[in-house]
This record gives C-alpha cells, sequence and structure tokens, in this order.
C-alpha cells in the first residue's frame, strides 16, 4: 500500500467484503488473554498498526504470544507480569495506552509508557485521575495529562467512580484496575459506552454485575484463557456502508460485522437518513452480537440532526457519517461530539478543512460540525494528517466528488483497516489506484 489513494467516481459499487476483525474487541482479546491463567486463542484478530502495538507492550511485560497467521494464541500467567526492560510504546494507539495503564497501576514495579506524536498529544488525566484515586503514582508530562507517564505500580484499593467523560477507554482502565483491588469497583457512566470489555471479563470468569449505566466488579478476580472469534470492525464496515449508500445502482454486502448495540449508531443514523439497508443472518461470536449488512445505493438521503446522546455509539464514524451528509438533502447537524477533537487528530477542525477543499459546505462548530447537503463536490487534492479515520472517510468522499481526488496520507489506514484500499479496489472495479 503506498502514501496515496487516487480516487473518481466509480462506474459500479458492488460485492461482498469481510471487514477486518474490531479493533476495540482485537485490543482486550490481548489485554484480557494476558491477565487471565491459561491459553486464550483468538481468531479473525486484527492485524492492524494499533493491536500489534497492544501485543508488542505485552510482550515486553513478559507474555508469551503468538501468531500463526490464523490464531493469535496468549499463554496467560495472570494478573502479574514481568518487569519490563524498556520503556512501552503504544504508537498511535489510545486503547493500548489508556487499557494498559490499569493493568501497569497495580505491577509491584514501575513502568514508562509512551506513544507516537498524536498519542503524545492525547489527553491522559481522565485515566490518570481515577487510578491514583486507586493508589498508583502516576506521573507525566504537562501535569500529568500526557505521555509518557511513569507508573508506580501499588496495591490498589477499590473505587466507585462516576465518569466525568463517556468513555470505554477510561471505564475499562478502572474495570482492569478493579480486577486487583479487594472489593467492589464501580463504575457509572451517563451515556453507556462500547462495552466489550465487560463482556470479554464476563467470558473469562470475572465477578461482574453490570448493565448499561453501571458496572460493579468484584476483586481480586481470577480469570481463565478463553476462546473468542472477533466480530468484524462496524467502523470498517461504516465506510463501505456510506459508499454503497450514497452510490445509485450501488449493492454491497458486509459480512460478519459486530452488532453491539453500544456501537450500531452508524446503522440508526443511516436508516434515518433514508438509506437502504438490512441486516441479516444475525448471531453471536462469544459474548457479541454479529450479523451481515446489506447496503443499496439511493440518489439521495435526508439530513439528520445528531445530538450528544447518541454520540458514544458513533463516536468514530462521525468522519463518514459526515460525507454521507454531504449527499444528503437539507443540513445535518452534529452536536455534543467535543471528544471528536480529542482523537488521533483534530476530527472537527481538520474534516472541515480537508472536505472544504472538495467544495463542501461544512462549518464547524465547537463541539461539532454543520454541513449542508447536496451540493456538487469536486475532486481536489486533499490529506489525511496521518488520522485513519480521515484518510478513509476522504477517499469515501472522493468516491462521490465529479474529477480526480488525490488524499495524501493514506498508510495510516493501515492502523485499523489495512486492507482497506484492496477491498475498495475490488468493489469499485477500476476507481481507486
Ligand atoms: C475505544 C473507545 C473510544 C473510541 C476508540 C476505541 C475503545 O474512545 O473512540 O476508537 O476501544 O475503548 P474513548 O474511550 O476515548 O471514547
Amino acid at each position: 500500500m503506498g502514501d496515496e489513494i487516487n480516487v473518481s467516481r466509480p462506474r459500479r459499487f458492488c460485492g461482498e467484503v469481510t471487514v477486518p476483525g474490531d479493533k476495540s474487541i482485537s485490543h482486550r482479546s490481548v489485554l484480557i488473554g494476558s491477565l487471565a491463567k491459561g491459553k486464550t486463542e483468538v481468531t479473525n484478530f486484527l492485524r492492524g498498526e494499533d493491536c500489534i502495538s497492544t501485543i508488542s507492550c505485552m510482550r515486553l511485560l513478559g507474555v508469551e504470544i503468538e501468531d500463526s497467521g490464523t490464531v493469535v494464541s496468549i499463554e496467560g500467567k495472570g494478573l502479574y507480569f514481568k518487569e519490563p526492560s524498556e520503556t512501552l510504546d503504544a504508537g498511535n494507539s489510545g486503547t493500548t495506552a489508556r487499557l494498559i495503564l490499569g493493568a501497569l497501576a497495580a505491577q509491584p514495579f514501575s513502568t514508562t509508557l509512551t506513544g507516537d506524536d498524536s498519542l503524545r498529544n492525547r489527553p491522559m488525566l481522565r485515566v490518570v485521575n481515577p487510578l491514583r484515586h486507586m493508589g498508583a503514582e502516576i506521573k507525566g508530562k504537562d501535569g500529568d495529562d500526557r505521555l509518557p507517564l511513569h507508573i508506580k505500580g501499588r496495591e490498589l484499593i477499590p473505587l466507585e467512580y462516576e465518569l466525568p467523560v463517556p468513555s470505554a477507554q477510561v471505564k475499562s482502565a478502572v474495570l482492569l484496575a478493579g480486577l486487583y483491588a479487594r472489593g467492589k469497583t464501580v463504575v457509572k457512566e451517563s451515556r453507556p459506552s462500547r462495552d466489550h470489555t465487560e463482556r470479554m471479563l464476563e467470558l473469562c470468569g470475572a465477578e461482574l454485575e453490570w448493565n448499561n449505566r453501571i458496572k460493579a466488579l468484584k476483586g481480586p478476580a481470577q480469570l481463565s484463557g478463553f476462546r473468542v472469534r472477533v466480530p468484524g470492525d462496524i467502523s470498517s464496515a461504516a465506510y463501505m456502508m456510506v459508499a454503497a449508500a450514497v452510490i445509485p445502482g450501488a449493492e454491497v454486502i458486509l459480512r460478519d460485522v459486530g452488532l453491539n448495540p453500544t456501537r450500531v449508531g452508524i446503522l440508526d443514523v443511516l436508516e434515518e437518513m433514508g438509506a437502504n439497508l438490512e441486516v441479516l443472518n444475525r448471531r453471536e461470536f462469544g459474548n457479541e452480537p454479529v450479523g451481515d449488512i446489506r447496503v443499496m445505493g439511493k440518489e439521495s438521503l435526508k439530513a439528520v440532526t445528531l445530538e450528544e446522546d447518541i454520540i458514544p455509539r458513533l463516536i468514530d464514524e462521525i468522519p463518514v457519517i459526515a460525507v454521507a451528509a454531504l449527499m444528503a438533502e437539507g443540513t445535518t447537524e452534529i452536536k455534543g461530539a467535543g471528544e471528536l477533537r480529542k482523537k488521533e487528530s483534530d476530527r472537527i477542525q481538520l474534516l472541515t478543512r480537508e472536505l472544504s477543499r472538495l467544495g463542501a459546505c461544512i462549518e464547524e462548530r465547537e463541539d461539532g460540525l454543520k454541513i449542508e447537503g447536496n451540493k456538487p463536490l469536486k475532486g481536489s487534492e486533499c490529506f489525511s494528517h496521518g488520522d485513519h479515520r480521515l484518510a478513509m472517510a476522504l477517499t469515501v468522499a472522493g468516491l462521490v466528488a465529479a474529477g480526480k481526488t488525490k488524499v495524501k496520507g493514506t498508510s495510516c489506514a493501515g492502523i485499523s483497516y489495512p486492507a482497506f484500499e484492496q477491498d475498495l479496489r475490488r468493489l469499485t472495479g477500476n476507481a481507486v489506484c
């Protein structure tokens, strides 16, 4: 895969795609498998750069992990690791950094954790604060809000914690720390964030009581190795879904896509926009619902207003939802999504800047976007700024713009969807190179 994608309107957009394994679940399978006793076997693991960062960190902590190409096997030894001989590097991955902190907080040694330029600019205090309340000593840059962080593990005490921002990463870090603390660790969230950690902890025998808003975990926990097949990532499927929905005559089937209720906001929104889609063949992989999604193209969609409540269920899909909004009749507003400024890039600012290059009528708001739909887009040069979700959303915009679009800096798609360009090429025949 090169570092740019040239794209134009395709003559066709048809076929079947099995999107890669879910990134959130892949991370958790390695982390939680490392904390369990015995062998964990993971199939359909996402071999994207972020999940490889999780594997590298766990190996430095002494966990034996083998990847046969079809199965990732983790030889877990329980909750305590070996002291690493070097700094742990989470690369571009917020999930690796924030979740691993939960386990490092309780280790009987000190660790230094860092990441790439983007990750070193992302907030960490949201995880550092609750872990400190549990007893860990953590120091870092910018008032302990930035990597590199130095973590001195301690014997942890349980915590009852109300999340100030709806974040699955923070919730998961506290729950993982709670595995070590004697007593009940309780996390409350005002809006349900993705619950893959809860589902996987349950799968490997943790004592966890939970509903949408409240999770109560009893520690210290004993987890047992497990087998899991990772569902396809709905966040990766979203690019193909939106492209198919807005290309007249398109017909795409996406196989084995994860349909966890905390992740399917994109389906609700596309349905509200009038997209022609249906879910087929619903079933379960482990503790996670999956299904196939069929999408047929339409001449035009309808604008929508997204309010704060739905944002955690589709936060990573907003860049590509913005592209769908460009092809919809009316004005789409996205509100209560200030968290988008804290992702791999400031997605509010950069989406506005880059989609404007294609002639989009898009306005930046402090906590969201206002998008005028059904205005003609013209092919142009645009940039991913090293953000995988921007790279892929801009490529989808290029599929509906007149003329040629060059998206620069697309190799970062490999962070979450290594075969993105290849899959698009197959669906479009010739419109991507
Ligand atoms: C993730 C949680 C979300 C999401 C990220 C993956 C996870 O982040 O945006 O891509 O795997 O827990 P926040 O926890 O910051 O909302």
